[in-house]
């Protein structure tokens, strides 16, 4: 149970809350231990505050749902800081204060922020107890919340204390939701600063500072906060690498276990992807052995050479925070299994018999909803005013444990060896479906001219590709020009055995405008064949872009999909990817000189590869990849 007196003699880590308590002024402290009495205890204060509503136990055992303030629903990434020693460290994708002048800010704003309420103490573990990848938090928060949430994301309490020992290092973290209490003032349902919001990070202390925000990545800092923006500045200087990837284990119908992990910008389906079931004809039958995805993790890797110089990955977190919305029985079963108990639901719509409820969950709406602002909702609502009944950025926060496709091997402290990287967006046209890069410094290329092309569904112009190299536009914690150069070295150490490199694109689309792929469990092909090229087992054919699939490497057992359909999902256009090396070599000028100069060398063996292709066919336009080069 948390207690008021410090579960530990970590002499730094006293002094620390000591001197955080006199700066926010709490009305107490209390440390956690992450026990179950403890979250039993705050579950229920929490329902009774309002905060929560617990869910129908014989529908969600165990679960709750949190409805947010409407300010306070998503990760605030014009609020958020790197406050590395110099503007340059922090780069040009980054918002950046000097230390020194971020620190006169915070400063008033934290004191006495913690008025009126509780500030816990929050002992965790990034990764699995005790492994030599995993690091040791301490967040203190003002929000009970939090605390639930970490427990559920992380290896929260005794367990981490006792990693820490008394003198071990650990990440600072301080999280208020900004509203102090007056004596006697009720509290809100869910408090935060609607004007003042501050995500701030001092790579160089490797502290957190968090102000006014209770929502997911803003609050819970263990996730993108530490896991990716001061962990990869670790990785930076320490020789690892902190990724916004998934990892999933890809299992042959031998046994044989095959790691990849997979980097994609928000909104591409990257929890689908790691928890991917095979179509049936690629699964086996009752009688038959088939491939098999297992998953050690949705959403953060953390990567470091081992002593046989592969490279070992494990996931930091210990749950998933995924989006709600679209999430089903038909998209992704493995993820609506983990979240069937003891779950916490945040911006979803409530049911009548005390369940939850959002878009797509099931193909017909129920008849009587409470929406995520409270209000009533019925389908005739939805209609006429287009309001949604959950949050477009919903979440469920969910033990990985509960997974029924977790891998086996997802604790191991030793990290699981990864064969390849695979980096994707949404691209309607110019990037195939599957292609593999010729060398590490050009995978590193692909991995950092990833990205998706926007939308009507945000605001500016549409159709132009937005970078997201990496998937880590928002959570690279130091100059992204530094960060390619440090991909190029750790993939040098590790030569030969560096993972090989691949680029996909599930969302490409036809001459009518129709998603040209059926994504999903299909998806499964494209990964048999990354896995062939693993092992020097399958066939590809060069083209100017690196090694692609004919349409007899990839295997189509089961599904209708034809010659004519292979062709529109893999051509590759000249004219096209001029456009991609000039807009991508755009991006990289960004960095003023500190993209490495290998991305050139890139770029100009493409154009060369593309104008031999083209010289090829009589300047016929090459539709790779039945032309070779
Ligand atoms: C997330 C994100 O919440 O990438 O995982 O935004
Ligand atoms: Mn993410």
């Amino acid at each position: 149970m948390a207690s008021t007196t410090p579960n530990t003699k970590h002499p730094k880590l006293i002094a620390w809350v000591k001197e955080m308590t006199d700066l926010c002024q709490p009305d107490r402290v209390l440390w956690c231990d992450g026990s179950e009495a403890e979250a039993e205890t705050l579950y229920g204060e929490m329902c009774k505050s309002g905060m929560l509503t617990k869910l129908n136990p014989a529908k969600r055992p165990n679960s709750y749902l949190a409805l947010s303030d409407a300010s306070d629903v998503a990760r605030v990434e014009d609020r958020t800081f790197i406050c590395s020693e110099t503007k340059e460290q922090a780069g040009p994708t980054n918002n950046w204060m000097a230390p020194a002048a971020m620190r006169e800010t915070l400063n008033p704003l934290f004191r006495g922020s913690m008025r009126g309420r509780t500030m816990y103490v929050i002992p965790f573990s990034m990764g699995p107890l005790g492994s030599p990848i995993s690091q040791i938090g301490v967040e203190l928060s003002d929000s009970p919340y939090v605390v639930v949430n970490m427990k559920i994301m992380t290896r929260m309490g005794e367990g981490a204390l006792k990693v820490l020992g008394d003198s071990g290092e650990f990440v600072r973290c301080v999280h208020t939701v900004g509203m102090p209490l007056a004596a006697g003032q009720a509290d809100v349902k869910w408090p935060c600063n609607k004007d003042t919001k501050y995500i701030v990070h001092y790579p160089e202390t490797r502290e957190i500072w968090s102000y006014g925000s209770g929502y997911g990545g803003n609050a819970l800092l263990g996730k993108k906060c530490f896991a990716l923006r001061i962990a990869s500045t670790m990785g930076h200087r320490e020789g690892w690498l902190a990724e916004h990837m998934l990892i999933l284990g890809v299992e042959s119908p031998e046994g044989k276990k095959t790691y990849v992990s997979a980097a994609f910008p928000s909104a591409c389906g990257k929890t689908n992807f790691a928890m991917l079931i095979p179509p049936p004809a690629l699964a086996g039958t009752a009688g038959s052995k088939g491939w098999k995805i297992t998953t050690i993790g949705d959403d953060i890797a953390w990567i470091k050479p081992g002593a046989d110089g592969r490279l070992y990955a494990i996931n930091p977190e210990a749950g998933f925070f995924g989006v709600a919305p679209g999430t089903s029985t038909r998209t992704n079963p493995n993820a609506m299994a983990s979240m069937a108990k003891n779950t916490i639901f945040t911006n979803v719509a409530l049911t009548e018999d005390g369940d939850v409820w959002w878009e797509d969950l099931t193909e017909t709406p129920p008849a009587n909803l409470t929406d995520w602002t409270g209000q009533a909702w019925t389908p005739e609502i939805a209609k006429t005013s287009g309001r949604k009944a959950a949050h477009p950025n919903a979440r469920f926060t969910a033990p990985a444990s509960q997974c029924p496709c977790l891998d086996a091997n997802a604790e191991d402290p030793a990290g699981v060896p990864i064969s390849a990287f695979i980096f994707g967006g949404r691209r309607p046209d110019t990037i195939p479906l599957v292609y593999q890069a010729n060398s590490w410094e050009h995978g590193v290329y692909v991995a950092a001219t990833t990205g998706s092309e926007t939308t009507a569904a945000a605001v500016g112009a549409v159709g132009v590709v937005r970078r997201d190299p990496m998937a880590m536009l928002p959570f690279a914690g130091y100059n992204m020009g530094d960060y390619f150069t440090h991909w190029l070295k750790v993939g040098k150490t590790a030569g030969a055995k560096a993972p090989k490199v691949f680029g996909v694109n599930w969302f490409r689309k036809n001459a009518q405008g129709k998603y040209a792929w059926p994504g999903f469990g299909e998806n499964m092909r494209v990964l048999k064949w990354i896995v062939g090229r693993v092992e020097g087992t399958t066939g590809g054919v060069e083209t100017p872009i690196g090694t692609m699939p004919t349409y007899a490497d990839l295997d189509f057992k089961g599904l209708d999909f034809t010659p004519a359909q292979f062709a529109d999902v893999t051509a590759i256009d000249a004219e096209k990817w001029k456009r991609e090396v000039e807009t991508s070599g755009e991006f990289f000028a960004k960095f003023e000189g500190r993209a490495p100069k290998e991305f050139a060398g890139v770029q100009t063996a493409i154009l060369d590869r593309f104008a031999a292709a083209v010289a090829s066919t009589s300047g016929k336009k090459i539709s790779a990849p039945t032309a070779t080069v």
